[in-house]
């Protein structure tokens, strides 16, 4: 079977702020990047996503954007951008790039135009609407970084609708000037040479806000459609949805192949099983290994065949997937081992997010003060105000804040990781004196060569890529076990997700003599063909044919 490129690929994420440094601001850089692509190479991935490295006052670091054709002064220049491009590509590594179309920023020119008076030609290009009769909000939509999503505007005696923060004014993608600008601008950086996108929170470009319909609005898929048409069509890009909203049926609207609109989408449901029905984020619940696997089990069966999952557990979004799914104490390197195999057995393509691949942990910085992002700060003040108790505000914080995932890179046990000779623009976690890129590549046991011989794994054996997806052993609460399934092969993933150690029966009709264990995280794991024996956080993929 011959397959897109992207069925192949895995894809490394960067954040560009918080990678490397290269002129010693304090804030990382596209130099920085281009001095860490034989790293890159070296782990062995096919994609760099980047964060937004545009124009942007960076009220919410760079998804805010004030000029979509050029790079923030802080991170380069359009030649550095070209530089990456060529550098990378010279190394096999293609880039896709953020594509932050459902707001921009409030200091774009067409907001600044938009905003001050009512005839201005821009002033289509986003959503206004006057106060109801009795002088309240239009309606009572609210912002995810907290507060009403309406703002008022003066200078028109109006409100634009903000999905995000203040400064993030929706597009209103009804008017088809803004979808024609988008995809001018699309292709012009398409024929710069990257390799696609992936989209920012896509699924809410087809709203109907005075329906307060906002996810999976009524013109989504027509919009990604014409998308399609006026921009990707014939070019062979990985495009990447970010979708909080999809469900298994509409991810193939969006990536079943025929309907010609995206390539894959992130799926969330194995995020969101933590969360509060009601407080989301905020206040976690316990991590329940049964329920995950249920949800993963699902995504692969329902999407084999006509369809194609992305496979992620960290973002510069979500907490390090180590804190909050494995063990960062004691057992962190069995255990981000153990959870990087269990993600790269399954069918899709694999996402790795900067510092992943070290095994990266949350940070629990005492003061509010030492955090930086947006959601985080506005989720404080909101919630003292409505009575939280600051104890209670800073361990959901810890858990769960964005700021987690963005401190700067680990490269090695000098001051501030090695990431800057300055004052990095966000506090280095104190555990990079042991947890650090040059540790880590000088041990051939390390996280980092575990997951360079997964992703090699993924480039050899085509049955990771094809194989059907069969879950064993769902109700044991340590263990995420399963098959993939060709008629040439059938590979066993089995990982344990606890500290204990365990025996795996296996079934009758999988004991083999000639079983061949193909990676294998921790204590060498011999005789698999009547059970297998894992001890604690240990994972292996096994060739049972
Ligand atoms: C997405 C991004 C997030 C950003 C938001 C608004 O969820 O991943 O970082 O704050 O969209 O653009
Ligand atoms: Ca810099």
């Amino acid at each position: 079977m011959t397959h897109p490129w992207w069925k192949t690929s895995v894809v490394y994420q960067i954040y560009p702020r918080s990678f490397m440094d290269s002129n010693a601001d304090g804030m990382g850089d596209l130099n920085g990047i281009i001095s860490k692509l034989d790293y890159l190479a070296l782990l062995g991935i096919d994609v760099i996503w980047l964060s937004p490295v545009f124009k942007s006052p960076m009220d919410d670091n760079g998804y805010d954007i004030s000029d979509y054709d050029d790079i923030a002064p802080e991170f380069g220049t359009l030649a550095d951008m070209d530089r990456l491009i060529a550098e990378a590509r010279v190394r096999d590594i293609k880039i896709i790039m953020d594509l932050v179309v459902n707001h921009s920023s409030d200091e774009h020119p067409w907001f600044e135009s938009a905003r001050q008076s009512k005839d201005s030609p821009y002033r289509d290009y986003y959503i206004w609407r006057e106060a109801q009769p009795d002088g309240s909000l239009p309606n009572d939509i609210r912002s995810y970084f907290g507060g009403p999503a309406w703002t008022f505007n003066p200078a028109t005696n109006d409100y634009y609708f903000h999905q995000f923060s203040t400064k993030q004014p929706d597009l209103n993608w009804d008017n088809p000037a803004v979808p024609d600008a988008v995809y001018a601008m699309m292709n012009r950086w398409l024929d710069r040479g990257i390799a696609g996108f992936r989209m920012d929170v896509i699924d809410l470009i087809g709203k109907d806000v005075d329906n307060k319909v906002l996810a999976n609005g009524p013109t989504l898929h027509s919009h990604l459609q014409a998308m399609h048409q006026a921009t990707l069509k014939g070019r062979d890009a990985l495009t990447v949805g970010e979708t909080w909203s999809v469900t298994p049926e509409t991810a193939r609207l969006y990536s079943a192949p025929e309907r010609e609109e995206l390539s894959m989408v992130f799926q969330f449901e194995h995020i969101t099983l933590t969360f509060d029905p009601v407080h989301g984020k905020w206040k976690p619940r316990e991590f329940d290994l049964v329920a995950l696997k249920q949800v993963f089990a699902k995504w692969q069966t329902e999407l084999a065949g006509n369809a194609w999952n992305s496979l992620f557990w960290n973002n510069h979004d979500l907490p390090r997937a180590v804190s909050k799914y494995g063990d960062d104490g004691t057992y962190r390197e069995a255990s981000a081992k153990a959870l990087a195999t269990a993600l790269h057995g399954m069918q899709g393509t694999p996402y790795v997010y900067q510092g992943e691949e070290i095994g990266m942990t949350n940070v629990a910085f005492e003061s509010i003060d030492d955090y930086q992002d947006i959601e985080t700060r506005n989720l404080y003040s909101e919630r003292l105000e409505q009575g939280d108790s600051p104890e209670a505000l800073m361990a959901a914080i810890h858990k769960n804040s964005r700021d987690n995932a963005r401190t700067p890179m680990h490269w090695n046990g000098s001051d501030n990781a090695g990431f800057t000779t300055a004052k990095p623009w966000l506090k280095v976690n104190p555990n990079y004196t042991t947890i650090n890129v040059e540790q880590s590549l000088a041990d051939q046991n390390s996280i980092f060569h575990h997951y360079q011989r997964l992703i090699q794994l993924r480039k050899t054996n085509t049955t990771l890529v094809d194989g059907q997806f069969e879950l064993l052993f769902p109700d044991r609460p340590q263990v995420f076990a399963y098959l993939r399934k060709t008629d040439a092969e059938t590979l066993l993933v089995a990982a344990n997700l606890s500290t204990e150690r365990l025996t795996l029966q296996l079934p009758d009709k999988l004991r083999t003599e000639t079983a061949r264990v193909l990676i294998c995280s921790g204590t060498p794991v011999t005789g698999v063909s009547q059970q297998l024996e894992l001890a604690a956080y240990d994972a292996v993929i096994v060739s049972l044919s």
